[in-house]
């Protein structure tokens, strides 16, 4: 089975590419390298002794877009490109509707000319909004009450994609909400490297320990968890990555959607003791005001996940921990 991906050389993408070519699916992958390096091929040939066919490609660029479909003959997609910083597509919404709305239609319609009827989407569990409850299900109602356009594009996606299901009984759409995924590969080869500043957690957690942020900022301690601190569903990377293997090979026509997360939340302060205990190193940090459109806490139920796809997480925090000063050594020698 050939499998095109999207987004393919980013942190996510990159990981699961390795998982589907050490399961023996042929990949191609197509990124513009906007928030992603080239020399990611290199890394995942030397985990799997297979170089991917690359195209540096735009989404917002039509006819390369349906160049690469004319000479690929896949099978499915797995769509992973996007925009994600969630504090720029407040600033910038028009960039991150155009990028993630319209580059998802531009991949419809050039699946759709060439009969690709199969896609695996990476959407977020910020679809689900405020719930009034941390712990979430597939079946709740989405789309209410999201803080920011970054997560609206998820949502419209998430929206378009079931129309074009409506359109077409052909059509299979695999919709993947993600929790937050942390951690690298334990080669040391592939983790999350941004090219600018990031705004989630654990980079920064990471760009503090190798002294090029001064202190983490604790987005506020007076929260009604455990530890006052914010608490998500932080998911090991190579775990989510397994996730799409498992999702992959239960397809059917229509649309499903499943959270992958591993149903146990986690708090700053408890990541922040999880990374000093990995690294022997204290993490600077202070505690801020609240950051604006956050949850107090929130995480997953993968009951569905768990029973549908036979996909259960099998790393812990402390692997994540380890294993990204793993690939923070890595990536400081080079
Ligand atoms: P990433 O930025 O590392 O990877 C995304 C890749 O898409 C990058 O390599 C980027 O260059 C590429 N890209 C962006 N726009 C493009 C375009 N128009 N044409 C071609 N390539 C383009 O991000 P990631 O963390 O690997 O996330 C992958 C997907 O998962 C994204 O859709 C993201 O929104 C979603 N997601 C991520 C998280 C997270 O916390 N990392 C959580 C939930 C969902
Ligand atoms: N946090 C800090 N300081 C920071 C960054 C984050 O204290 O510098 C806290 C936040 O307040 C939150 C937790 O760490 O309590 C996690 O924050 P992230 O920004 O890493 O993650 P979010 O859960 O806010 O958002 C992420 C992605 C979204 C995605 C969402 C749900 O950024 O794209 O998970 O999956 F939608």
């Amino acid at each position: 089975m050939k499998i095109l991906l999207t987004g393919g050389t980013g942190y996510i993408g990159s990981h699961t590419a390795v998982e589907l070519l050490e399961n023996g699916y042929e990949v191609e992958i197509l990124d513009n390298l906007f928030n992603s390096k080239k020399t990611v091929l290199d890394d995942i040939e030397k985990i799997t002794g297979i170089k991917p066919k690359f195209h540096e490609v735009d989404l917002l660029d039509m006819p390369a877009v349906e160049k690469v479909f004319e000479e690929g003959n896949f099978d499915l997609v797995m769509h992973f490109a996007g925009l994600k910083a969630v504090g720029e597509s407040v600033e910038k919404p028009l960039k991150y509707y155009e990028n993630n709305v319209g580059g998802t239609i531009n991949l419809l319609k050039c699946m759709e000319k060439s009969r690709v009827k199969r896609i695996v989407f990476s959407s977020s569990a910020t679809v689900y909004g405020n719930q009034g409850v941390a712990e979430l299900t597939e079946e709740m109602q989405t789309g209410v009450g999201i803080t920011n356009p970054y997560g609206e594009t998820k949502h419209i996606i998430e929206e378009l994609l079931k129309d074009v299901s409506e359109s077409d009984s052909e059509f299979e759409a695999t919709i993947l909400r993600y929790f937050n995924p942390v951690g690298a590969h334990s080669s040391g080869f592939l983790g999350e490297d941004p090219n600018d500043i990031p705004n989630n957690l654990m980079p920064i957690i990471m760009k503090v320990s190798i002294g090029e942020i001064k202190e983490l900022s604790v987005y506020g301690d007076d929260y009604d968890t455990i530890d006052g601190t914010g608490v998500r569903d932080y998911i090991h990377v190579v775990d989510l990555a397994k996730g799409h293997v498992a999702a992959l090979k239960k397809m059917g026509p229509g649309v499903s959607i499943y959270n992958l997360g591993t149903g146990k939340g986690t708090s700053v302060f408890e990541m922040i003791s999880a990374f000093e205990k990995a690294s022997g190193k204290k993490l600077p940090y202070k505690v801020v005001e609240r950051r604006p459109g956050d949850l107090a806490e929130m995480y997953a139920n993968p009951n569905k996940a768990n029973q549908e796809l036979d996909w259960h997480t099998e790393l812990s925090i402390e692997d994540a921990m380890n294993d990204t000063i793993n690939y923070l050594r890595h990536i400081e020698k080079k």
